[in-house]
Parts: C-alpha cells; structure tokens; sequence
C-alpha cells in the first residue's frame, strides 16, 4: 500500500497536496481530533474528521492503539502546536484497540511497567525516540568506519575457543540434557557434540577481529555478544551488542585518539539528525528529574552534556595517577567509598562515577592498568607492572569503552598465556599471527547500548534494546 509518511507532511510547505496516511492513534478528542503517529517521527499528525460525514460506527472504533488509513486534503493549521493538518475525506479503521484491555494509554506509565509491555512499549514517544536514535547510531558507526576504510568483519557468534576471558559463557550444545553421554572419566563426552568439543556464544568478536586486521589493515566488528554474568544491574545485558574496530600498526594513542573521534562524531550525528527525538527526551528528563533529590540530578540538561561531549577533549590519565586522585579525594577521607582503594584494585563503579562525575565532570580515558586486572592479550608495558589498556568512562554510565594495544611479540604472549592458564593448543591461530608478520596493532568495544544510554539520557539498559535479555529474563 502506497501512503505518505507523516514525517513528510509537517511542514506548512507540504499544505495544498491530496495525501494519504497510515498509522496508530494516539489520541481520540472531541469526537473531531485525532493525533496520528506513524512511527516515522515524534511528532504526530492532526487529523481532523467531518462527523456529519463519518459514521457514529466508525469513530467508536476509534481509540488509542487502532490502526487507521485516512486520505484528505492536507491544510494549514490554525491550531497551535502544529503547521499542517489533514482535512480526512475517507478513513478506514484497519484495526481496533479495545480501550478496555488495551495497555498504552495516553498516560504516563513507568518504565517498569513498560518493559512487561515491551511487545507494546514501541507505541510510545520515548520508545519510539530511543529506537530511532538506535538505528540512527547504528547508521553512523557503520558510515563513520566505511568512510575512514574499515571493513565491516563479521565474527562467528558460536565460538570454540574462551581464551577471552571477557566473561562467562553460555554454552552451545545439542547434547541431549536428560541423557548426556559419558567419558571413561565419567565428564561429559564432548567429542559427541555438534562441533565435537565444547562450544559457547561469543563473548567478544576481538580474537578473530585481530587475524582480519592483521591483513586488511582496519577492520571492526559489529554484531552480538553474550555473558552469562548474574549482574543484575542497569548496565548489564546478558545479550548486548558490540562495536570492536581493529587497527593494524596502531598504538594505544592511535586507539585513543579513534576512539574519542569515534564517539564524538556519533553525539555529534545524533544532535545533526534527531534533534526532534532529542529534544522530547530531553523534556523528558527534566520532567523525571523534578520527583528526584536535589543531589541526585544531572548537573546539565541531556542535551548540554551531548554538546559538552562534542565540543571539550576527553580527560586522559593513568590508572596509577586515577588511584592517587582516590586517595586525596574527599569521600575517601571520610570513608564514603563502600569498596577499599589502592594500587592494584579493579575500580568499581563509585570510584569511577566518581573520576568522571565529581572530579573531572567529563569524559576520562584511564590507561595503564595493572597487568593482574587485564586480559591477558593487551601489551605489557615496560614497567612490567602494566599493561596498555584503556577504558573510556562517560557521565552516568561509566565505562563505555574498553579497548587496548594488543601484544605482538610472540614470546611475551606466550608467557602471558601461561600466567593465565591458557593452553597454546586453544589459541593457536592468534599466536600464528605474532609469528608470521607481526606488528603493532590496536583496538576497543564500544558496548552499543551504554552508547545508547548515555545519547537518549534512558537509565536503565533494559530500556535501550528493544528484547532484552538478563538473569530469569527472556520474555518475547
Ligand atoms: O571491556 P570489555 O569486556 O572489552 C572487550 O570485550 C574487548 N574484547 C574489547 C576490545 O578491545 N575489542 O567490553 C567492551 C564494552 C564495555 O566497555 C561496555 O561498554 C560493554 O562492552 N559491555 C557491556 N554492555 C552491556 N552489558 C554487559 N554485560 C557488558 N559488558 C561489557
Ligand atoms: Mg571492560
């Protein structure tokens, strides 16, 4: 069916055309107005209906939630709020919604309730703003990368090898459960199984990404990732969505420099093409931040931070130098902090939020962490002590990027492999490219949907992928 889409349609310069719409209702009023929304934009279009002209039959059935196809004359408006509206001459009802049952209706619902509903949550204007901005995102990084020479590399999902050591993995088997077949020490006989040993879902396309970049030059990947982590917090899926760009003959500088270019030119997209979307979840913030505690709000509106991020370079330090600003800083005299600091320690989430939202209230790249706390494929520093690691950490979210310079001389690896139990017989293919034309090389994860929170202001994960996926949790 061929229609217009409302986004097309609401400007004033659009008025005078015979238009034909399809969308869902939003609001019902006066018997006369309806607010159609088409998904195409947060803005909806009025329609306004003769009801001399459509039958009593007809506008019962129209209600929040129905689908409807109208043609008419699309005008000027004289009412405010809106440039255009259509004068309806025919409209059909294409589906009911019985406002009895139906659960979207025009008032505020939470978000908690909205993720039951998440079959239904795409009917809202924050939904359909976050998902919007999703793809927008999605469009960008897949541009940003071809436009610089990188090549999209697609990594496998199911993977043989957990030499990673990102996170727990869920396990692939077609073994049969109730009836598992046994080895002679009485394990489970893997060699039955569909690849013949013991499969898992990824956890992290890097491995691979760095055999393509050790040929193609820049490669990334862009697909979906799995931990089994039971960390039931707002900024953990067990399926989310990873950005890893690769980058041969790259140091941890190089690494840096891309990714805050990376992540600049994304907001930057953003703010160019979803202002409309931004700007209602913008209001929308302000409008949640109201019921919050004075110390609990944003500093700057979402829209201030995105333009700060955009407009100011990132903060760069040392772990080590990150730690001493812990130990002067004012919480940890008086004892605020729930988890101990010293050198040697993984930060954990307050001692960041701190760093970034109290001390330097901007974006840090923190680099050169302890070798003991990181994996064991990122390049030892001369120090022996660290390695040439380097996570970026935003406002509100924390980290958002992990990434490093990877070690490249093979006899270094080999003795980190074995620091970190790993059998050279499950990694013998990385170690292959350290022995035939190694180089320095580089890259990070940028977690799709911590990029998502912090552009559309949302502060739960769960509210930024359409399905998601953590512990007892996958509904849809
Ligand atoms: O820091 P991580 O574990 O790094 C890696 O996996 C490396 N292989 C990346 C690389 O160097 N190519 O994860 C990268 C990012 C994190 O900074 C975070 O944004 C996101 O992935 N992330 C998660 N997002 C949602 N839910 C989870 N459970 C996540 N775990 C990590
Ligand atoms: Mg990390």
């Amino acid at each position: 069916m061929k229609y217009d889409v409302i986004k097309s349609l609401l400007k004033k310069e659009a008025a005078g055309r015979t238009v034909t719409v399809c969308g869902w209702v939003r609001t019902f009023r006066n018997d006369q107005f309806i607010a159609l929304n088409d998904g195409s934009s947060i803005s909806n279009l009025q329609l306004v209906i003769n009801r001399d002209e459509v039958s009593e039959d007809v506008r019962k059935k129209i209600s929040t939630g129905a689908a409807l196809t109208a043609t008419g004359i699309l005008a000027e408006s004289k009412g405010q709020g809106q440039e255009t509206e259509l004068i309806v001459s025919t409209i059909e009802i294409l589906g009911e919604a019985d406002p009895e049952t139906f659960p979207i209706q025009m008032k505020r619902h939470s978000l908690d309730f909205l993720r039951e509903k998440a079959h239904l949550r795409f009917r809202t204007s924050t939904f359909s703003a976050v998902f919007r901005i999703r793809h927008g995102m999605s469009y960008a990084i897949h541009n940003y990368f071809h436009e610089r020479g990188f090549f999209n590399m697609h990594t496998p999902i199911i993977t043989g090898s957990d030499a990673e050591g990102a996170g727990e993995m869920f396990r692939v088997t077609t073994l049969d459960l109730e009836n598992l077949p046994k080895n002679e020490a009485g394990g489970v006989d893997v060699s039955k199984d569909f690849f013949g040993k013991e499969a898992n879902l990824t956890v992290s396309g890097q491995l691979e990404a760095e055999l393509g970049a050790m040929a193609l030059g820049k490669v990334y990947t862009f697909g979906p990732t799995f931990r089994a982590e039971n960390s039931n917090t707002s900024r953990h899926l067990a399926e989310f969505w990873m950005i890893e760009p690769e980058v041969a003959f790259a140091d941890i500088v190089d690494n840096m420099d891309l990714a805050e270019d990376f992540l600049q030119h994304l907001i930057r997209f953003a703010l160019e093409n979803y202002s409309d979307d931004l700007a209602f979840l913008n209001e929308r913030e302000i409008g949640e931040e109201k019921n919050k505690p004075e110390a609990e709000r944003n500093e700057l509106s979402l829209l201030d931070r995105l333009k700060f991020v955009v407009e100011n370079p990132f903060e760069r330090i040392t772990y080590t130098e990150a730690i001493d600003i812990l130990l002067n800083s004012k919480p940890y005299k008086k004892g605020k902090f729930k988890y101990p600091v010293s050198w040697g320690i993984d930060l954990q989430s307050e001692h960041e939020r701190f760093l970034v939202e109290k001390h330097f209230k901007k974006p840090v790249i923190i680099t050169n962490y302890p070798s003991k706390i990181k994996a064991f494929y990122m390049r030892s520093n001369e120090d022996g002590e660290t390695v040439a690691a380097m996570d970026i950490l935003v406002p509100g979210i924390g980290e958002i990027i992990g990434g490093s310079q990877r070690e490249e001389r093979l006899d270094v690896l080999i003795e980190k492999c074995k620091q970190f139990n790993i059998p050279e017989e499950h990694i013998w293919w990385y170690l292959e490219t350290r022995k035939y034309g190694t180089a320095k090389h580089a890259g990070f994860g940028l977690g799709f949907e911590r990029l998502i929170m912090f552009v559309t202001g949302m502060t739960n994960i769960r509210d930024v992928i359409p399905f998601p996926r953590t512990p007892l949790n996958a509904e849809f």
